[in-house]
């Protein structure tokens, strides 16, 4: 495979000169293209299911911003929202009939919540949801799984420790060992570790977890496994946290929490929720967000929260999501999708297969079922490399790492999905045979 890439030269020169502003030359470390070759592209426009980049190749998009894109790129109703909005001013710092309309539109179409607080990304929401659920229950500990994202607060940037050890160990410098301390750190779909944190901790404010775990990989987790997490969680005075930045609004208008019924204490968003532009939210029940600043004393605050561009684009993207059959259809096509490429697999003996929920996908470089971290085989990885060079070049972009998901669009039509379906078929034939 050639390594040069001509393609990319605009993409290459803007890298460069990012370089000079930007650490690695991005604002957002994955962005850098560090998991799979060549430099990174340079998007100029997106519009339906179709990127553009800077060397003016066109490209199916699985990437979806990493996920808020549901609609599509410059869907109209979002852009018209959008473009109507800011010609009234781009923000106010003060309260604004849109985010009541958002903020209701929510709360009596969620089984879940009946209050919220608008942040501006899904870090801050999740840095809230856990300051909230140590001031409710004046405990400090946290409980996060290996696996899971959570965005870049100190506590959470923890992984497991080695051995038994149940602390974590901090996966970036510059936090505090004290923080790490808080934070256990546990692997999921282990009903055995759970039991035996609870029986060892008394000290725990909460636990959160991404219900589908859609960072390291699709990690599917057994509804019978969340719902006795519920339960302890219950039996133990501890607050359970859904994360539902990537599966809020994505597997049906109530997440992951309404599609396997199960009631969490605090719901965080993001991503979808703003249609694009940087909105996060955590939400829970009266009685617990009473504790937050003014009504509490748990503080939290926001220059830009609820910003009122970012308002309408969250509103106009929800509407949509919420008319009938939107999550059946975008279902239906993701499965058809799945279904001719794991036919292709499956003709062909790969050693592999692709994960769905919803309109999530992951190619999933084992047969085995994975529902852990430590059960991917990161050698495996080096396949995904060499498949995301080829669809570049073929035209289809993924997410630059094998552990991330691709997301599926409203505007991924039937012959969109099918190109791609072929072109990644024969992506996996290069990458087998050669
Ligand atoms: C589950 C989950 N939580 C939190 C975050 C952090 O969100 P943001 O990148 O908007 O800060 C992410 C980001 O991908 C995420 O996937």
């Amino acid at each position: 495979m050639k390594m040069e890439f001509p393609e990319r030269q605009n993409s290459s020169q803007l890298f460069e000169e990012a370089k000079k502003y930007f650490p690695g030359g991005v604002n957002s470390p994955v962005r850098a293209f560090k998991s799979v070759y060549g430099p990174p592209l340079f998007i100029k426009k997106g519009s339906g299911c179709h990127i553009i980049c800077e060397d003016d190749h066109q490209y199916i998009d699985f990437c979806a911003s990493w996920g808020p894109m549901i609609l599509g790129h410059d869907d109209p109703d979002v852009r018209e929202a959008i473009i109507s909005t800011v010609s009234n001013g781009a923000s106010f710092g003060a309260p604004t009939k849109l985010g009541n309309r958002l903020g209701s539109l929510i709360i009596k179409n969620h089984r879940y919540l009946e209050q919220l607080r608008f942040v501006s990304s899904g870090t801050e929401a999740v840095m809230s949801a856990i300051r909230l659920a140590r001031g409710y229950t004046g405990k400090s500990k946290i409980v996060k799984f290996e696996g899971c994202y959570h965005g870049h607060a100190d506590s959470l940037l923890v992984k497991a420790g080695s051995g038994l050890v149940t602390f974590g160990v901090s996966t970036s410098a510059g936090v505090p060992p004290s923080f790490v301390a808080e934070t256990i750190v546990l692997p999921l779909d282990d009903l055995e570790a759970l039991s035996a944190c609870f029986a060892k901790h008394h000290d725990l404010a909460a636990v959160i977890i991404e219900p589908i775990p859609a960072n390291n990989g699709l990690l599917l987790q057994n509804k019978e496994y969340l719902q006795a997490l519920r339960s302890m969680c219950t039996d133990n005075g501890v607050l359970l946290i859904f994360d539902e930045v990537i599966s809020g609004f994505r597997v049906g208008f109530e997440g992951a929490a309404g599609l396997y019924e199960i009631e969490p204490d605090i719901l965080t968003f993001g991503k979808i929720i703003g249609g694009g532009l940087p909105v996060g939210a955590f939400g829970a029940r009266r009685e617990i967000m009473q504790h937050i600043s003014p009504d509490g004393n748990v503080y939290q605050a926001g220059t830009l929260s609820a910003n009122p561009v970012a308002m309408a684009a969250g509103y106009a993207t929800l509407v949509k999501v919420m008319t009938a059959g939107f999550y059946e259809q975008l279902e239906a096509k993701t499965h058809r999708f799945v279904t001719n490429l794991t036919e292709h697999i499956v003709k062909n003996g790969f050693p592999m297969q692709i994960v769905q929920i919803g309109s999530i996908f992951w190619l999933c470089f084992s047969p085995l079922n994975i529902r852990r971290a430590d059960q991917i085989d990161p050698g495996t990885i080096e396949y995904f490399k060499k498949l995301h060079l080829y669809l570049l070049r073929a035209g289809i972009y993924l997410g630059p790492s094998g552990y991330e998901v691709g997301f599926i669009s409203d505007k991924h039509d039937d012959m969109a999905l099918d190109e791609a379906a072929a072109k990644i078929s024969k992506g996996l034939d290069f990458c087998f045979n050669d």
